[in-house]
């Protein structure tokens, strides 16, 4: 049996806390990698990966988002007016169709899981894609894609992994590790943000999932994990045993764009990956 992946949750309801003051009315997934949001990059992603609806979690605060995602008649009559066809040209290129975008609101940041069950509805009873977009990925193969090639194979759940330093690990959802397979790790046990002496291993989750829809009735009975948050790694941990659950160490670079340290990372790295802002940059860190 092929199993495939159609739609995808964006969950966008957080406080960005890490940007304020920027993100006190820039919401942190608009925030530019060079020219594009970390938004746009997370949708492209998810297109390349076959994703054909786009599911937004936003909240109080974050209707830049919507506007975003919508259409810009007048923006772009002004470009074509002002000769600028080009850049018309990429702004239409960038636009999701109307039909295929979907919001669903969150009244309160409670938590990453709690964002996902919002999208309870508009997933309904099929497998869906996660995609954080504040986790951004280099990669020749979108890592979302490298997902869906997997969990067409395997179906269940199958999360983006990567190995961090164990003094690292209390950032993040960590794996205990079962039977390995390449870059295919079984995955027998999840605990959120432990301590680096009771973690399991220091095999962490990235922000790119696939997961069976059953996933909303452990989210809905869930407790408060760590931060007093409904966490998404502790609905999922309830779920091992009982579907196949395997993590993906994928290839690529992930760069945490959630605090300053890895947007600037994002940025640079961007840049000398862009042959026209290469040399730039190189000859201006040497004039700096
Ligand atoms: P983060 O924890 O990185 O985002 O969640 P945050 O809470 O906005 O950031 P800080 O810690 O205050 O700086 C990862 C993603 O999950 C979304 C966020 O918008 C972000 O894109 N999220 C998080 C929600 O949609 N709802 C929540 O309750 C929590």
């Amino acid at each position: 049996m092929s199993y495939s992946v159609k739609k995808a949750v964006f969950p966008v309801a957080g406080l960005g806390t890490r940007f304020l003051p920027a993100t006190k009315s820039v919401p942190k997934e608009l925030l530019p990698v060079i020219d594009k949001p970390l938004l746009q990059y997370a949708i492209e992603e998810a297109c390349a990966a076959g994703i054909e609806e786009f599911i937004f979690v936003t909240g109080p605060g974050k209707s830049s988002i919507e506007e975003y995602l919508g259409a810009s008649p007048e923006l772009l009559s002004a470009l074509r007016n002002g000769g600028k066809n080009d850049v018309a040209r990429r702004l239409e290129n960038a636009l999701l169709p109307e039909d295929k975008v979907f919001f669903a609101f969150q009244e309160h940041p409670l938590g990453l899981g709690h964002a996902i069950l919002c999208a309870r509805e508009l997933v309904g009873n099929e497998p869906f894609a996660v995609l954080l977009v504040d986790d951004f990925i280099h990669s020749e193969v979108p890592c979302l894609g490298q997902l869906v090639e997997v969990f067409s194979k395997t179906g269940g759940n199958v999360l983006a992994i990567e190995e961090v330093p164990v003094s690292e690990v209390y950032r993040y959802g960590v794996l205990d590790p079962g039977a390995r397979n390449d870059n295919l790790v079984k995955i027998n046990g999840l605990v959120e943000k432990p301590n680096p002496e009771d973690a399991p291993s220091n095999l962490t989750v990235v922000g790119r999932y696939i997961l069976t829809p059953d996933v909303f009735a452990y989210l809905a009975d869930q407790r408060e994990g760590a931060g007093g948050e409904i966490q998404l790694t502790d609905a999922l941990a309830r779920m091992i045993g009982s579907y196949p659950f395997h993590g993906l160490l994928f290839e690529g670079e992930r760069f945490d764009c959630g605090n300053k340290f890895g947007l600037l990372e994002a940025t640079i790295s961007t840049a000398l990956g862009d042959p026209d802002l290469r040399d730039w940059l190189t000859n201006r860190f040497r004039d700096l």
